[in-house]
């Protein structure tokens, strides 16, 4: 399928930042999951040492099946390097993030990272944060009424996010909810996640405005580079 060979592709452009000795934050996703198969390759062909941070407890059990030693995200502070899918990226860099639920962890992960990198298929580009997928902003369970009220009078138009092999609601990592949240015009991202981060009993939002440092966009004949 055209979408998996882009992220193959963008997965073997960023495979390019891991060195011996690293220790590698590791964000989530089906982008993610491929980069991870090429870092296990990487590792017993090479027979080079990396620890890796893992996001999510998918990212933390891939790993473990291949064999790669991990630290907690809460153990550590700064990472050389960190690796992550995005859900949409636009023109600066500004990225939506949190399709897997997994955006508190991948943002306090590009917080430690002093390089972020980004592996998307080309469809992720978008002209206008927005256009393509909601907005995810987690949300502590007892906020939940507070929170899409005041979401609504930011004028977002926010979805309980459901299971889909689970009764009710997703359950992030961290035991929270996920708003799915719709805006007509996100024209100052940076504004809008921190509106958003205001309202008592919000955690993230999914909005990632100047996090991404090095940008790998998979196309039909190779590997777009978006640096900031
Ligand atoms: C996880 O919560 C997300 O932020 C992912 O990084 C994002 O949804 C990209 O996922 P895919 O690589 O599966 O498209």
């Amino acid at each position: 399928m055209k979408v998996n060979k882009e992220k193959r592709l963008a997965a073997e452009a960023a495979i390019s930042h891991v060195a011996d000795g690293m220790c590698l934050g590791v964000g989530t996703g089906s982008t993610v999951a491929i980069f991870i198969e090429l870092l296990a390759e990487k590792i017993s062909a090479e027979g080079i040492s990396i620890t890796a941070v893992p996001s999510s407890y998918a990212t933390l059990l891939q790993l473990h099946d291949v064999g790669v030693p991990t630290i907690p995200l809460g153990c550590v502070a700064s990472v050389p390097c960190a690796v992550d899918g995005a859900d949409e990226v636009d023109a600066k860099l500004a990225m939506i993030k949190g399709g897997g639920a997994a955006l508190l962890r991948e943002k306090i992960l590009a917080e430690a990272a002093q390089q972020f990198v980004i592996m998307v298929d080309n469809a992720k580009l978008v002209k206008a944060l927005g256009t393509r997928v909601p907005i995810p902003v987690e949300v502590l369970p007892e906020a939940l009424a507070i929170a899409m009220d005041r979401i609504q009078q930011l004028g977002g138009s926010p979805m309980l996010r459901q299971a889909e092999r689970k009764a009710g609601p997703v359950i992030t990592d961290n035991g929270n909810f996920i708003l799915d949240v719709t805006v007509p015009k996100i024209s100052n991202p940076a504004k809008l996640d921190k509106d958003l981060k205001l309202i008592p009993g919000v955690i993230e939002s999914g909005l990632f405005p100047d996090q991404a440092d090095i940008i790998y966009v998979g196309q039909e004949k190779g590997v777009k580079l978006l640096q900031r």
